[in-house]
């Protein structure tokens, strides 16, 4: 069988570049050579088949209720939909979500810098998006947090994306920030998203979606492709 389907590429100039000066680490990371474009096999064009619902387990939606007791921090709400680049909804997205606690910090092994760590928050949740493309988890709001790129650099406060639909060459990785926060312009990997498409990383609090005596709402909806894209990591 010859498997000739391949899924379009991405628009590159609506993307962050892989080398950045200002922040640091994209001078390792980056290629020093031009790309050379491989054609999609089998091996990328498929994938987990139910976004990824079979292989990895069901949804973990609260991040809030992981554990015994309830993590420290304000909660948030944060849904929206997955859209295409004529706004048509992507149901069956895998959406996998990772975050540092309310503190900054994250469970893991590499961050070991003196802010509390949350026993009660792990920082990882996982959702798959409906027939209408809507997903939605809870989780509480990240703390801001230093990172070495600089004299005194601090991380505005961020949820960690990645999208996984029908194959793996679909897989896109992101990151959300939060309306207001001072940090975003004065982030080297904020700043990298070219300049008009920056705001789409930034969710807006929405009141719709505040649970009353519960949790803060914020929207946030992702567009795959086209002029509206949500930027995405390289
Ligand atoms: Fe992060």
């Amino acid at each position: 069988m010859t498997f000739t389907e391949e899924y379009r590429r991405e628009d590159e100039a609506a993307h962050p570049p892989h080398f950045s000066e200002a922040y640091a680490s994209t001078a390792l990371r980056s290629p020093r050579q031009p790309l050379v474009r491989l054609p999609h096999t089998l091996t990328e064009a498929s994938g987990p088949a139910q976004g990824g619902g079979r292989l990895l387990g069901p949804a973990m939606a609260d991040l809030t209720r992981q554990h015994r007791g309830e993590p420290v921090g304000q909660r948030i709400v944060v849904a929206g939909r997955v859209l295409d680049e004529d706004g048509r909804p992507v149901p069956d997205t895998l959406i996998e979500i990772w975050q540092a606690n309310a503190a900054g910090r994250y469970i893991h092994a590499r961050d070991q810098w003196n802010a509390p760590i949350d026993p009660n928050f792990t920082g990882m949740g996982r959702v798959v998006t409906d027939e209408a493309g809507r997903y939605g988890f809870t989780s509480v709001r990240p703390g801001a947090y230093p990172w070495g790129n600089h004299h005194n650099a601090w991380r505005p406060a961020h949820i960690h994306l990645s999208l996984l639909g029908p194959a793996f060459a679909t897989r896109l990785v992101t990151q959300m920030y939060f309306d207001g926060d001072p940090l975003i312009a004065l982030d080297p990997i904020a700043q990298a998203v070219p300049a008009g498409a920056r705001d789409r990383l930034v969710a807006r609090f929405d009141l719709s979606l505040t649970e009353p005596s519960h949790a803060l709402g914020y929207a946030f909806d992702i567009v795959l492709r086209g002029r509206a894209a949500t930027p995405m990591e390289p």
